[in-house]
């Protein structure tokens, strides 16, 4: 894995930017794959103002995102396809059509099914944006998930609902379950972009470099992969030897 520590997390976020764009610049047909949460907000407030800019067009992309809570309608606030039509898509040529979200509604256990089938046709992402939970979860695969697992229905951990619950109204109000792309899934992806910003965050960057390999930190199966860049601010790495 390739480490690089920036100033703040605006620099970081910039540099990811700029892999994005010369990417999406030299492959129109790029297919992305994206997060949601907190981490990613600055990389995508940069990119819609580059191609408020320079008209980086992304009318050919395909994008993919990791996960969605289970029981949120795509026209909730807080669903995860609300935050990225918000955050990114809307601010870009992007055709909607194009972008993919694992669905909410329904049977959890089919729509990771039907999930995979979209993936299998895409293929692995280009360039694939990770943050990392305080537990050193990557998409909602929480300690103890097998590495194999492909798009699954997970069980979220209580640190992971009290993470997320400063989003929601009260901490009831996060639901307990998602659909998450697997650790086999997002391994596929040609190359992996982390991102990780503050003190919060120091442990579980600690983790994936530190610790062995193993589910139960389940970063750690990042170093499984040939091609993975980790950005992170000089908080997030304070904890690195
Ligand atoms: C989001 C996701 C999660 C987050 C992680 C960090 O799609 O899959 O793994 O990346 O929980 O969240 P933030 O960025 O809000 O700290």
């Amino acid at each position: 894995m390739e480490l690089h520590v920036f100033k703040t997390a605006q620099d970081a976020s910039q540099y990811a930017a700029d892999m994005i764009i010369d990417l999406v610049k030299e492959k129109p047909n790029a297919i992305l794959g994206l997060a949601t949460g907190s981490t990613p907000e600055l990389l995508y407030q940069n990119l819609m103002a580059d191609y408020k800019k320079n008209h980086t067009s992304y009318k050919d992309v395909v994008t993919y995102n990791l996960d969605e809570y289970v029981g949120l309608a795509p026209e909730h606030e807080q669903s995860y396809r609300h935050f990225m039509n918000e955050h990114l898509f809307n601010g870009l040529d992007i055709n909607m059509e194009n972008t993919y979200v694992p669905n909410g509604l329904g049977i959890p256990e089919e729509n990771a099914k039907k999930y995979d089938a979209i993936l299998n046709l895409i293929g692995g992402a280009d360039i694939q944006i990770l943050g990392i939970g305080t537990n050193g979860h990557i998409a909602f695969n929480e300690p103890g998930v097998p590495f194999e697992c492909t798009t699954h229905a997970v069980d979220l951990v209580p640190a992971t609902i009290e993470a997320n619950a400063r989003f929601f109204d009260t901490i009831d109000d996060v639901p307990k379950r998602a659909v998450s792309m697997g650790i086999a899934s997002i391994l596929k992806a040609k190359k992996i972009i982390l991102l990780a910003f503050g003190e919060a965050k120091a442990k579980a960057i600690q983790g994936m470099f530190e610790d062995e390999i193993s589910s139960q930190m389940p970063a750690t199966a990042l170093r499984n992969h040939p091609n993975v860049v980790v950005l992170v601010d000089e908080a997030a790495a304070s904890l690195l030897k």
